[in-house]
């Protein structure tokens, strides 16, 4: 088995306690964390607990927001390394009661948890769960805001899509994010993570779905999905996040115009690669016959979100002991 730190080079190792936003974080330190998920790949893939680098720690899992893919991959990362799971979501916890976040968050720590990994609505919950702890905290989505292992599992499964999964430089790769820009956690954190590591970003879609600032500001916009789509190398779809306010007016008018079809799939580069955070609205934003196609990469991304996932649990837990 590879160790986590194999191919670690002098450049800045993360060692954070708390793994809030990308934003927060160099791109040495990304590079740092996509390496240690990039030697993780063939452990993550074990059934069991492929490691024990976390063995006697206990990891709880507070999601205030519903979830398939994060909370269930999170469980499986810390299982892999060994670690317990205590998890504390939504429904059934004190929350209905009035409980707070932070007051949750203190109590689960209290029972002796070395990391919490917390999902919740207000974009500065998870920052205010990490101020009022001691142990690890890992945000599972925060909000509108960001949801930075979605965004590092999307730079992993584009380096090895790419081949530039060793010094993980995407300068020359163009990403084109189409849709819900304005309430997208995903669109957060891949925007950040993918310019960070030198790759250039474009965006799609209409007036309303346009983020504001500080987003906004760093952004090519596009309104012409067939034009734009012709000349990028990857293609990331989004949900529609009607939870969060979206209201894409007419539906029709929404897939006519953003919807990823085969025709549309068909204007893109040979080699261009179709992406996905899950979950989808099939025939909605992209259609099945390409979700389910040869360009698509969406399975990859939630297989790559086990070994992100073992790096942040592991990098920020290790650096509070
Ligand atoms: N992509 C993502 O965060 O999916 P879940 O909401 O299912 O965790």
């Amino acid at each position: 088995m590879a160790d986590a730190t194999s191919h670690q080079s002098t450049e800045t190792r993360f060692s954070r306690r708390s793994l809030i936003a990308l934003a927060d974080l160099s791109s040495d330190e990304i590079r740092s964390l996509l390496s240690s998920a990039r030697d993780m790949v063939d452990a993550a893939a074990w059934p069991g607990a492929a490691r024990t680098d976390l063995a006697g720690h206990s990891v709880g899992t507070l999601f205030f927001e519903d979830s398939t893919r994060t909370r269930s991959s999170f469980t499986l990362a810390a299982q892999r390394m060994g670690a317990h799971v205590v998890d504390c979501s939504g429904a059934g916890t004190s929350v209905s009661k009035g409980e707070t976040i932070v007051d949750t968050a203190l109590t689960i720590e209290s029972m002796g948890v070395s990391a919490l990994v917390v999902r919740c609505t207000p974009e500065d919950g998870v920052r205010a769960v990490a101020d009022a702890v001691q142990c690890a905290v890992i945000s599972a989505g925060a909000g509108a805001g960001e949801h930075p292992t979605q965004g590092l599992l999307d730079c992993l499964t584009i380096a090895r899509e790419f081949d530039r999964d060793d010094a993980f430089d995407f300068s020359g790769l163009r990403l084109l994010i189409v849709g819900d820009l304005a309430h997208s956690r995903v669109a957060g954190s891949a925007v950040v993570g993918f310019t960070k590591l030198g790759g250039e970003v474009i965006c799609c879609c209409p007036e309303e779905m346009t983020p504001g600032p500080p987003m906004a500001s760093s952004l090519t916009i596009e309104r012409d999905l067939d034009r734009v789509i012709q000349d990028v190398d990857i293609v990331m779809m989004l949900r529609i996040q009607m939870e969060r306010g979206a209201d894409p007016g007419s539906m029709n008018a929404y897939t006519k115009a953003y919807q990823l079809d085969a025709r549309r799939a068909a204007l893109m580069r040979d080699d261009a690669i179709v992406m996905h955070p899950g979950p989808m609205n099939r025939e909605v934003e992209i259609a099945s016959e390409v979700a389910d196609g040869p360009r698509s990469r969406i399975w990859t991304q939630v297989r790559l979100g086990v070994p992100v996932r073992m790096a942040a649990l592991l990098h920020c837990i290790q650096s509070t002991t």
